[in-house]
């Protein structure tokens, strides 16, 4: 039977019960964690937010009746104590912050009890994570999953107070608005007013955020709720929350100064970490002709080497073809791995087709100086030699080359450097590496569209040197956009907006829209522009992923309160979920679905 807590006022959270209050009366309330009954005693571990509390019952203190309710305690019941603080009279729990005190329960009140969980409320479950997601309300109450949530608030509450003090402003733009131009799906909401016609849920304030400069705001923010429809990955939801920012009047460098002060101020505040300004930067092709990747994870080496001019010649066929068909041969080079054994190096190949190789050319340089290759019978010595040297290989080395067109030779050896770094413990968890990637292309080919698309979004602005290159050569436009790196994780990207309508118009051209076709879904935007704006630019960063990387989790299903999982759906109120027939009919839908069942 719940009994109520009039006249009980909590005085403390566990976890603030300390040293200092020896001997004051308490009282706190939460959840039990554990009893032990050891005959005339009976421990009880009681948990809030803040931390663990060891209670201690004994007929003589507490009177029969509270005693007696002590010794009905299970796991989870909700309970509010009052007692003396005391220290401890066993040994402290050097685990616990409130190790060496305890109190001695005076009353005790069983505000709820609990039926057994279906699984138990400790750190590091060992419980799977889909019964975890179906019972989050019980998985939030670990005190893992606790310390991610709170710190969560605490870097959003950071980041308010630290863009504020800039001058900026927090602004609100709807969720219930047009399809934005991120280029993932959309979700899409129906219109009961309007039969037949959608919102689209944003894929992030893009447009709205530029508007908001066109409007004089100067310096915005918001933490935005963004929704896209695409595969998820562990770094990946169909909901999630970017911290968006534009500002007005400045450069490249106006946001990166602010952006870098910001990560070191959160990064103290959060977690203690000393961010050394000001961050690397390295351009996108620097960041893909060493890494292979567009967001490097620089904990470790093993940096891609182009060889293609040591084997032009040679007589492998795979390589000379690839670079007469206009691509490259990179290689890395896996120290101390010559003596994997022929299996692991299979495996590695296999990977490698993961990523869209047509195979992986391997060539150990064995600890006496002998070469184990898959080529060497197609190479002379000589050439073997040249290749082992370009690669800086040493005997006890293991050789690894890709030959194809250079989106692929950076993709797979770039998944393939990050693959071994982990498999031979080269990545430091204890680096916080952060890194700007900058003159990313503008535009990248599309061979499914057979046409090109903005790799970033289309108001992005060309480098000034490369504008002209927009009429002759699209493909080799830089532009003025930038993403933040954190260990091998996007963190964050934004650009430098186009604010001139000629260059924009000049853009959708580029990009196969017709005027028609750009009016009709920005025009809003387009026009805007015509009524005087100022220059602009902007970035944004995936909150969770800032916080799953900051706590050094392994994905940001374990820093979102509610997260979904790789089908979109979610484990805990099963939505998405049918309606019934009155709500589709209001909405003027009819499912295709349902009519084929009817048939
Ligand atoms: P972008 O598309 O790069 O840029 O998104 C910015 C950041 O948002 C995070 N992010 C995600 N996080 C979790 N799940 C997702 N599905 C997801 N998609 C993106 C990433 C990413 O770096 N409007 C531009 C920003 C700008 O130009 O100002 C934009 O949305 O961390
Ligand atoms: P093959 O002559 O096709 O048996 O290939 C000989 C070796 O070259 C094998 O180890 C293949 O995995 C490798 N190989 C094939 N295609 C490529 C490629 N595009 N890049 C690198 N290595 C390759």
């Amino acid at each position: 039977m719940a009994e109520s807590m009039k006249g009980l006022n909590r005085s403390h959270r566990c976890g603030e019960v300390s040293n200092a209050l020896i001997g004051q009366t308490v009282t706190v309330m939460g959840w039990v964690q554990k009893q032990r009954n050891k005959g005339g005693i009976i421990f009880v571990d009681l948990r809030d937010r803040s931390g663990i509390l060891q209670i201690i019952f004994e007929e003589s203190e507490c009177g029969s009746e509270a005693f007696a309710k002590a010794e009905k305690l299970r796991s989870e019941f909700v309970v509010a104590v009052v007692g003396t603080v005391n220290k401890r009279a066993g040994a402290a729990n050097e685990n616990l912050a409130t190790g060496d005190i305890e109190i001695v329960a005076k009353e005790v009140r069983v505000l709820s009890e609990a039926e057994t969980p279906p699984f138990p409320i400790e750190a590091d479950s060992k419980t799977k994570e889909e019964l975890r997601l179906k019972y989050r309300y019980l998985d939030l109450r670990r005190p893992d999953l606790q310390q991610n949530i709170i710190l969560r608030s605490k870097i959003a509450a950071n980041i308010r107070a630290f863009l504020v003090n800039e001058g900026f402003l927090e602004i609100e733009t709807p969720i219930l608005t047009k399809s934005t131009p991120e280029g993932a799906r959309d979700y899409l909401v129906p219109s009961r007013v309007h039969p037949g016609s959608f919102y689209a849920l944003p894929q992030s304030p893009q447009i709205f955020k530029q508007l908001l400069m066109c409007s004089g705001y100067d310096r915005y923010f918001q933490i935005a709720r963004c929704f896209r429809d695409e595969d998820l990955r562990a770094d990946r939801q169909p909901e999630f929350t970017q911290v968006d920012m534009e500002l007005s009047f400045v450069d490249v460098e106006d946001v990166i100064s602010v952006n870098e002060r910001m990560l070191q101020f959160v990064c103290k505040e959060a977690i203690g970490l000393d961010v050394q300004l000001p961050i690397p930067r390295m351009t996108w092709k620097e960041a893909m002709n060493r890494f292979g990747s567009d967001k490097p994870d620089t904990r470790f080496g093993m940096e891609l080497t182009d060889v293609s001019e040591v084997v032009a010649n040679c007589g492998f066929g795979v390589f000379t073809s690839a670079l007469a068909s206009g691509g490259s041969v990179r290689g890395i080079n896996a120290k101390g791995q010559a003596e994997m054994p022929r299996k692991k190096i299979d495996a590695l190949v296999d990977f490698a087709k993961g990523y869209g190789a047509k195979g992986l050319a391997y060539l150990c340089v064995m600890p006496d100086g002998s070469y184990k290759s898959s080529f060497a019978k197609f190479m002379t010595e000589e050439e073997l030699k040249n290749l082992v040297d370009a690669m800086q290989g040493e005997p006890g080395d293991l050789l690894l080359f890709a030959a194809d067109k250079n989106s692929v030779v950076w993709n797979v050896l770039g998944g393939l450097r990050l693959e071994l770094g982990r498999q031979m413990g080269l990545i430091d968890d204890n680096k916080f590496n952060f890194l700007w990637v900058t003159e990313f292309p503008l535009l990248e080919w599309s061979e499914d569209d057979n046409r090109f698309v903005a790799m970033h979004h289309p108001f992005t602005m060309p480098m000034d040197e490369d504008l002209p290159l927009l009429d002759t050569d699209p493909g080799k436009v830089r532009a003025k956009a930038y993403d933040i790196v954190l260990n091998g994780t996007e963190l964050g990207g934004g650009s430098v907006r186009i604010f001139q309508t000629d260059v924009q118009e000049k853009m959708f051209e580029v990009l196969g829209f017709t005027k028609e076709a750009a009016y009709d879904r920005f025009g809003f935007l387009l026009n805007a522009f015509k009524y005087g704006v100022p220059p602009h630019a902007g970035l944004a960063y995936g909150l969770d992923r800032l916080v799953m990387l900051l706590v050094k989790a392994d994905s940001i299903r374990e820093v979102i309160a509610f997260p979904k999982v790789k089908d979109a759906s979610c484990l805990m109120t099963n939505a998405p979920d049918v309606v019934d027939n009155k709500q589709l009919e209001e909405l003027y839908i009819a499912l295709a679905l349902q009519e084929e069942a009817e048939e």
